[in-house]
């Protein structure tokens, strides 16, 4: 199995983390697509079954390097918390597909909600290497939860929501979609919350305005064996299962379906 030296670990919020580490394929000559994820294991934990998706949020083509940012919640996450410079971790990836961002757009919306922000980023800055102009809407629950907006300021405009007003304007992500800001957008990439984007995707069909959804299923292989990540879509009026690790995270807004 891939392994790999970790660069870096920091905190960057409460409970959150940012780690760089070496990545697992030679970046410039595979390639990478913004919105696929990594499957990570600390190497001591065997007694861990399940590798942890997390986003692939910054990849540094020049070092081969990559970064994810991560809420330590459970048992793997905050056993990866505890790796420092110098340890190893078990990487696979990166895996799915990403978004695939629409050449001859003009203006682009992100949309991010709590930990579902870090893909967007790396997203962020492909579009701005294209020749767009990006707006990032970005919510939180509240200061010590709101991460990576230095790097969203040098992508372009952003506003800033919270759940209790302490960072932005109080308030849900969808409140910031007004038609001021849709009035120029050519098309929406949207991560977070399952209700959050169940409430993009109504607002944005309300606006005409196309996008796309990466939807956070829970995982087992990763690699489309298990069957543990399926979620319906709809395709041509045709309603079928697909598996989010393969086909996806990430899908046209409009072939999602929420129950
Ligand atoms: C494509 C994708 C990208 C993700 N990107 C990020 C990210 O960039 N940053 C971040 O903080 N989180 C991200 N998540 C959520 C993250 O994978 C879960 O929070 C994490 O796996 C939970 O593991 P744990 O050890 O903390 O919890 P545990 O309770 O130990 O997890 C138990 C099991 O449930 C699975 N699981 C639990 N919650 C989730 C969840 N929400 N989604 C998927 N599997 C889950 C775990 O893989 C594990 O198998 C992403 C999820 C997916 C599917
Ligand atoms: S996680 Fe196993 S098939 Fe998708």
């Amino acid at each position: 199995m891939p392994k790999v030296r970790v660069v870096k670990q920091e905190s960057v919020g409460t409970g959150l983390y940012k780690m760089v580490f070496e990545s697992p394929i030679d970046l410039k000559e595979k390639g990478f697509m913004p919105g696929q994820f990594l499957h990570l294991r600390p190497s001591e934990s065997y007694d861990l079954l399940l590798r942890r998706p997390l986003s692939l949020c910054m990849a540094d083509v020049e070092h081969n390097v990559l970064t994810v940012v991560y809420r330590a919640q459970g048992e793997g996450t905050k056993r990866l918390a505890r790796l420092a410079a110098g340890d190893v971790v078990d990487v696979l990836g990166p895996l799915g597909h990403g978004f695939a961002a629409v050449s001859g757009d003009r203006r682009s919306l992100l949309v991010g909600g709590g930990i579902g922000v870090p893909p967007l980023v790396e997203l962020g800055r492909y579009l701005k290497k294209q020749g767009q102009s990006v707006i990032s809407v970005l919510g939180f629950q509240n200061k010590s939860q709101a991460i990576l907006l230095d790097e969203f300021a040098q992508i372009g405009d952003m506003i800033v929501m919270s759940d209790d007003g302490t960072i932005g304007e109080r308030g849900l992500v969808t409140g910031a979609l007004t038609e001021d800001v849709l009035m120029d957008v050519d098309r929406f990439y949207s991560c977070g919350p399952t209700p959050m984007l169940k409430a993009v995707q109504a607002t944005m069909k309300v606006f005409c305005v196309p996008g796309f959804l990466s939807l956070e299923e829970r995982m087992g292989c990763g690699i489309g064996i298990c069957v543990g990540c399926v979620h319906e879509i709809s395709q041509k009026g045709e309603l079928k299962y697909v598996k989010t690790c393969k086909e996806g995270p990430v899908f046209p807004s409009e072939e999602v379906v929420f129950s």
